[in-house]
């Protein structure tokens, strides 16, 4: 049977469990154990006097049984019978062995178990106590549910063939993403099916293979043909795609769906559009197919040993997915796992989408930062030295990633400068930029660094304009490294306070109810954004939705204010593009303009268009025209 497991066999009185617990533990050769018999005494004499226990009295009991789940499984697997008719009682059962316990639920219709129980001999069971019983049962979403109309024995193959030939989890398309993916599942003791297709020549026995390189697969199945791959999992089956956005998922799902049954459920972990993802989600439900859109951060590294993940979706299909991407997610500093359950419809892909747009400006600013580097004079070695500098106040992944970056050699010579200066990109910062303009949030950090990108593709165009133009390099940038770091942490605040501000307003705008702070938690580990800015915005977030309104990062943008304008104004004088500081300091003063310029353009749109504007001393908001 391979691992060690606890099999909970659960229903409702009267649906057979002792009789099929027996037979199961019998003919797997493991101890069984019926629930009823560890009750203490108080709850015995409750019970003989006819009254129902309630959740205190069963809190005691049920923890009697996990603790004996737990020594047992210490030495076997064996069978526990026990009711455990609400999730909150099989949570507690199953508190510290979730990955051990497999649950079995016999399931039959309130009729059916009441004429059997009734036609026993000596048996009689009132109708309103299986009616109570049926009343609070909260049908599992993880077991392998059984119709207690078989015969026993056929109930004990069924079971059996569950267990033996099913895997629990399926991975789709193994890429470099969906082979971490795969690893980490498995090194979590999870038994997985793992799927690639076969392209003559090109891609040939790939799942085969990649079993056979990495000894946690050993249990894993590999498989290249889609029936035996989707046949080889349990049902409700669970099926991560990681394959490419676009059109490709829209093919695989076509695929997939003629072998899916009822309550499947398929997972997204692709960097998808979250509109795609909605029209998605509405399809498969149509077919009564459960879909989860989620993000995944965190690279190859990332996905091997705790990405940052976020899915959305129906809660209730999250749940019967949860344990697996809770347990193989990073854990952030509280030991808990960096995913969470983001929201409805494609919100989960919404947030990655503005994490990388986020991603993207962090990566921009520290570009600035070395260009800037570069020009007081600093070699390669030294620009690590001085961003190992900022580590004490500004600490981030993409941070130590860069020192690494910098500090790379390769024949002697350091590899960052000899790398063609066109930054390439998957669309995610496109997406984020074309979504805020969609929903009116100025996005200006997201947008200029996604710029940059394209403007550092017209590397013909730079070099030929650059012998066009005349550049200003006579003064020395007098800027000090102390400085370059205030501004830099400056410019990181406005960035995380526009990517959340437009997360907010898309939760507003499609009632998502997100959790800014949630969000920011499972961005503090495994994620390519993840630093001590993000930490300290956990807690932000519980208290307000905009970051600037906080007194703390209030006083830091004051005291920082002054290096980020004294930067851009150097950048500017020395013929130094650095967009993405520039855009801060802009923002800034934008946002924190009491009388803009806007009155200007609606006396110049009324004047050519007649567009109308409202007056200052006129509350009603009352539209005026004047014939200019
Ligand atoms: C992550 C990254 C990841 C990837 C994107 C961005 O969170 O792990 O964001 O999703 O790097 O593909 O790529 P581009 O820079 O190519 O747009």
């Amino acid at each position: 049977m391979g691992k060690k497991t606890v099999f909970f066999v659960m229903g409702v009185s009267g649906s057979g469990k002792s009789t099929i617990g027996k037979l199961l533990a019998q003919d797997l050769n493991i101890p069984f154990f019926d629930g009823d018999d560890f009750h203490p005494e108080s709850n015995i004499k409750k019970m003989s006097s006819g009254q129902p226990l309630n959740d205190d009295d069963r809190q005691g009991w049920l923890l009697v049984l996990s603790n004996l789940a737990t020594k047992e499984l210490a030495k076997n697997s064996c069978v526990i019978v026990c009711s455990a008719l609400k999730q909150k009682y099989r949570d507690t059962l199953s508190n510290s062995i979730k990955n051990e316990t497999k649950w079995i639920y016999l399931s039959g219709a309130f009729q059916q178990i009441y004429d059997r129980v009734n036609s026993r001999k000596n048996h009689f069971m009132p109708s309103d106590l299986l009616k109570s019983q049926f009343d609070i049962l909260e049908e599992p979403k993880e077991a392998i549910t059984i119709n207690i109309g078989l015969e026993p024995e056929e109930i004990i193959k069924n079971i059996k063939k569950e267990l033996m030939h099913t895997s629990e989890f399926g991975l789709f398309g193994l890429g470099v993403m969906g082979k971490s993916l795969c690893r980490n599942l498995a090194n979590n003791g999870f038994k997985i099916s793992m799927f690639n297709r076969h392209v003559d020549k090109v891609e040939v026995d790939v799942a085969k293979n990649f079993k056979a390189q990495f000894s946690e697969l050993s249990t894993a199945a590999a498989f290249d043909d889609l029936a035996d791959f989707v046949n080889s999992l349990q049902q409700p089956r669970r099926i991560m795609l990681m394959v490419n956005a676009g059109k490709t998922i829209d093919y695989v799902i076509e695929d997939l769906l003629p072998h899916l049954s009822e309550n499947d459920v398929l997972i997204d972990g692709g960097n998808s559009n979250y509109k795609k993802t909605k029209e998605r989600f509405e399809y498969l439900k149509s077919k009564g197919i459960h879909f989860i859109g989620t993000g995944v951060s965190g690279g190859e590294e990332g996905a091997l040993k705790g990405p940052s993940i976020m899915p959305s979706g129906e809660f209730s299909a999250y749940q019967n997915i949860q344990k697996y991407l809770e347990t193989i997610a990073a854990k952030d500093q509280n030991n808990l796992p960096c995913c969470t359950y983001v929201g409805t419809e494609g919100s989960g892909h919404f947030i990655k989408m503005v994490h990388n747009g986020i991603e993207y400006v962090e990566m921009q600013l520290l570009a600035e930062v070395c260009t800037i580097l570069e020009e007081l004079g600093q070699n390669p070695d030294e620009i690590a030295d001085t961003l190992a500098s900022f580590k004490s106040t500004a600490d981030s992944y993409l941070l130590e990633i860069t020192i690494s970056i910098f500090r790379k050699k390769e024949n002697n010579d350091w590899l960052v400068k000899k790398i063609l200066d066109k930054a390439g990109n998957k669309g995610t910062g496109n997406w984020t930029t074309i979504a805020s303009a969609e929903l009116g949030v100025p996005s200006t950090l997201i947008a200029s660094a996604l710029f940059s990108r394209y403007i550092s593709f017209y590397k013909d165009e730079r070099v030929q304009l650059h012998k066009l133009f005349k550049q200003d390099k006579s003064s020395e940038v007098n800027v000090s490294i102390n400085e370059v770091l205030e501004a830099y942490q400056f410019a990181r605040i406005i960035n995380h306070y526009q990517g959340f501000k437009l997360i907010n307003e898309a939760s507003n705008k499609f009632s998502w109810n997100l959790n800014l702070s949630e969000i920011a938690r499972i961005w503090t580990g495994g994620c390519i954004i993840k630093s001590s800015l993000m930490q300290d915005l956990v807690l932000v977030f519980k208290e307000t939705t905009n970051i600037l309104t906080n007194q703390k990062l209030i006083d830091i943008v004051n005291q920082y204010r002054p290096a980020a304008k004294k930067l851009v104004a150097q950048c500017v004088l020395n013929d130094i593009a650095a967009p993405a500081f520039g855009e801060a300091i802009q923002f800034l003063n934008g946002i924190t303009t009491q009388y803009a310029s806007a009155n200007i353009i609606q006396a110049q749109r009324d004047y050519f268009g007649a567009h109308t504007y409202q007056r200052l001393d006129d509350d009603s908001l009352k539209s005026y025209h004047t014939k200019w």
